[in-house]
């Protein structure tokens, strides 16, 4: 017997409508692990019961039969997960299919101070985090110091990590002077968070493998997106997790071999949050126009999303560093309801052409100019709901995605529901 084992990553830079898709697919999974990431994350899906982001929570959690696990490569943070089941229970929603790995690092409030205190010393905007702690909270488990989920279960171990944890850095900001870089902060937080969390925190590690020893469906569920990676991505402009699907593999405990499909999600036009080069921005009136047409506004922090065409040269490389065996591509209703499309498949740098995506260096990304441009007439689809009956030029711009990018398009969103996918 062996699992069916999906992952479900974002092609670029996040918001590619992740969450809709491994909806899709966990309607019939056994389990959900989400991979990496923390409350940065914001997964709208619609549903029968109505709308709901999620930040932590996995997308499997409609499903009353799948278990959702917030997986060993995530940070947690227990204060926005609390209110997150809350909000959820309030609207009906049954959270106790939910399991977080003991393994999980824990981000704390000082995270967030350290966040923010660190953004304001960045030159040129900073990176423009989500201001979650995300970042401190990895560099303190890379560097060993963190603290993990299993050590909210016992005040001595919990105390005992946090004591010199927090003197480091009241060290390394001498003129901060917040409550959350004392202990006092913590004690009676520490209880609390024992208290509401101790039916959620488990092995979870011991769980899958013993689903991926029986004939389960697992969907691992990544966050953000793959010109996010820390190590691929479009450094310094990036989160601080691994995005692509190997991060989502080593994140969710499954073994590389387990694997049996790579789904790349993207959005039929591209968005980009925060700072950093985007070489197919529209900006203008057109932009402004695609951005309400689309409801680009960040799920987790409300700011505007930058919006572009979808750029062929950033997606060939995701495809290539992420080996998928399929895409799902969002939001095509957004992009007919616009009347046009374009696609490049190659950039002007320094006056070369290249088809080559500069991932590491921004400057270069700032100055690459998109040529070799398809351009697409867009009409109505709103009553398709089958790939061939698509007005051709839609089809021929889901054919140009697949064509640059080498890999088969078997979803096609066109619409926020969960019934809006066209499935090839
Ligand atoms: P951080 O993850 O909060 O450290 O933010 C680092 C970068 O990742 C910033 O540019 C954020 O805007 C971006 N980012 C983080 N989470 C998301 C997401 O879920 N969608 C899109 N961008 C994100």
């Amino acid at each position: 017997m062996s699992a069916e084992v999906i992952a479900v990553n974002g092609g670029k830079w996040g918001d590619e409508g992740k969450g809709k898709i491994v909806d899709h697919f966990a309607q019939s999974a056994d389990v959900v692990i989400r991979a990496q990431g923390g409350d940065n994350a914001g997964h709208t899906i619609k549903n029968g019961t109505g709308k709901f982001v999620l930040h932590q929570v996995p997308s499997g959690i409609f499903n009353p039969d799948c278990l959702n696990i917030i997986g060993t490569g995530t940070v947690f943070n227990p204060v926005s997960f609390i209110n997150e089941i809350a909000d959820l229970q309030e609207k009906g929603v049954d959270v106790s299919n939910i399991r977080i790995s003991n393994r999980a690092a824990l981000v704390l409030p000082v995270h967030i101070i350290e966040d923010k205190l660190r953004e304001g010393q960045r030159e040129n905007g900073g990176i423009g985090t989500t201001n979650r702690g995300i970042g401190p909270a990895y560099t303190d488990r890379t560097s060993r110091d963190g603290l993990s989920v299993a050590d909210i279960n016992d005040l001595d171990t919990f105390m005992g990590k946090l004591k010199p944890l927090l003197k480091r850095k009241r060290d390394s900001y001498p003129g901060a002077d917040n409550p959350q870089l004392h202990t006092d902060y913590y004690e009676d937080l520490r209880g609390q968070w024992f208290l509401e969390l101790e039916e959620y925190i488990t092995d979870s590690q011991a769980l899958i493998n013993k689903y991926l020893s029986h004939d389960s469906k697992i969907v691992i569920e990544g966050a953000q997106g793959t010109l996010l990676d820390k190590d691929y991505g479009t450094l310094p402009y990036v989160t601080s997790s691994s995005t692509t699907i190997g991060g989502l593999l080593q994140g969710a405990g499954i073994p590389p071999s387990a694997l049996t499909q790579a789904i790349g999600v993207f959005k039929a036009y591209d968005s980009r949050v925060g700072n950093g080069g985007f070489p197919t921005e529209l900006k203008g009136e057109e932009g402004d126009r695609l951005r309400e047409l689309g409801h680009e506004y960040g799920a987790t922090t409300n700011r505007p999303r930058r919006v572009g065409w979808f750029d062929g040269v950033a997606a060939l490389y995701s495809s290539q560093l992420n080996g998928y065996t399929d895409i799902a591509l969002t939001r095509l209703d957004t992009l007919s309801e616009f009347g046009k499309a374009q696609i490049n498949y190659g950039y002007q740098l320094d006056g070369e052409q290249t088809d080559i995506f500069p991932a590491n260096d921004n400057d270069a990304l700032e100055k690459c100019i998109p040529c070799n441009i398809s351009k697409f007439k867009m009409e109505d689809i709103s009553w398709v709901r089958k790939f061939k009956d698509l007005p051709l030029e839609a089809q021929f711009y889901c054919n140009r995605i697949s064509q640059i990018t080498d890999t088969r398009i078997s979803l096609i969103g066109i619409g926020e529901g969960r019934e809006d996918l066209i499935i090839i």
